[in-house]
């Protein structure tokens, strides 16, 4: 760990599992709740506008109900002492990383809190039932939607997130299946680069194989161990 001085970290829908937050593709996960196709797509969103806001205000309000956990509030920590370049490219779109005090977070497909307006395209911090038509607090509108990335739209500050794996000297996968793209690529963007690669993972993931080194476990008892492992490296020099 030691000639380490830029890390990306990338992480998915099990760095909040122990938040009590559901996953989408582990056993009872969203999307064995619901079809994708009826509840995260711009055509769901034309075809039944109420049921897709319905699923993301429900999604909002288990989310607000909920705390971070030990993996969260270590990234944060991480995030606070780490002295190089940083960056916590999240696919989640709820803001336990933020509430844990991290602060160099990117949501690549969005966040639960936003609302997108498709009149006036400003996003705001959105509290209420987006299902009751509220008002767009900039043109006056009803055409909120929710400010997350459905399937088929472009992941949000792409080339962010490629500027930071080109400078990386780590990149660091926690709590996602790798089921889906662009994230899924990133590992190997990485080992192209010549970035050293590690898995934090339940188990293994598709792309596990893709990594030089992977643990699986709980991210609660794993992601913590880790950020003590490369901040005690700091001292090394
Ligand atoms: N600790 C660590 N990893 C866990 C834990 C845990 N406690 N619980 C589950 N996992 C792992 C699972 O093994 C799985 O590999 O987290 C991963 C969750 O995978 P998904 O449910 O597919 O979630 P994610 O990878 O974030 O999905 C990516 O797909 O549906 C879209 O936009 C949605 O952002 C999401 C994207």
């Amino acid at each position: 760990m030691k000639d380490i001085r830029n890390i990306v970290i990338l992480t998915g829908a099990g760095v909040s599992a122990e938040s009590g937050i559901d996953t989408f593709r582990s056993e009872g996960g969203l999307w064995e709740q619901h079809r994708v196709e009826d509840v995260a797509t711009p055509e769901a969103f034309m075809r039944d506008p109420d049921l897709v806001l319905r699923f993301y205000d429900m999604r909002r309000e288990a989310i607000q109900t909920k705390q971070p956990n030990a993996a969260h509030h270590a990234l944060a920590r991480l995030d606070a002492e780490w002295p190089g370049d940083l960056l916590i490219v999240t696919q989640n779109v709820d803001d336990l990383h933020e509430r844990a005090g991290a602060r160099r977070v990117l949501h690549m497909h969005g966040e639960h809190l936003l609302a997108w307006c498709t009149a006036c395209d400003v996003r705001s911090l959105w509290v209420g039932a987006l299902l009751q038509r509220p008002a767009c607090p900039a043109c006056g509108e009803k055409a909120l939607r929710p400010d997350v990335v459905w399937f088929g739209e472009m992941p949000y500050r792409m080339e962010e997130i490629y500027e930071a794996l080109r400078k990386a000297d780590l990149f660091v996968s926690i709590g996602t299946s790798g089921a889906v793209y662009p994230a899924a690529g990133f590992v190997r963007q990485a080992r192209q680069l010549g970035v050293a690669t590690l898995e934090l993972n339940l188990g293994p993931s598709q792309g596990t194989l893709w990594f030089e080194e992977a643990r699986h476990g709980p991210a609660t008892e794993l992601v913590p161990a880790w950020v003590d492992q490369v901040l005690a490296a700091i001292g090394e020099g």
